[in-house]
């Protein structure tokens, strides 16, 4: 499940969820990657994380985001 907030300027992914059964089989990566693919021309993608754990910002890591504040993960891809 994921949910996100597009504003027209930026977009905020504000829950990232798979079900433990299902985890690492790419499912989380791709839900990321279909937020992105809505996200055209927009000025910036960010992700709210839930709390500070290195897991969560290690998982957007592998998205190519990178933290900008104790919660939040901003995509280097301005302009997806
Ligand atoms: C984080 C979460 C969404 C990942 O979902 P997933 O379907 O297992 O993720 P993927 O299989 O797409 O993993 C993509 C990459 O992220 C990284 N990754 C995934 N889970 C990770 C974890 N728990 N810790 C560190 N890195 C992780 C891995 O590098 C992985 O690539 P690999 O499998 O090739 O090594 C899932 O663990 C989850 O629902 N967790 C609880 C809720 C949560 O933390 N949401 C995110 C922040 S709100």
């Amino acid at each position: 499940m994921v949910r996100a907030k597009i504003d027209g300027i930026y977009v905020f992914t504000l829950n990232l969820v798979v079900h433990p059964d299902y985890r690492h089989r790419g499912i989380g990566r791709r839900l990321f990657e279909l937020v992105e693919e809505q996200a055209l021309g927009v000025d910036g993608v960010f992700a709210i994380i839930g709390h500070a754990a290195s897991t969560h910002i290690d998982f957007y890591a592998t998205s190519g985001l990178r933290p900008v504040s104790r919660l939040t993960v901003i995509s280097n891809r301005v302009n997806v």
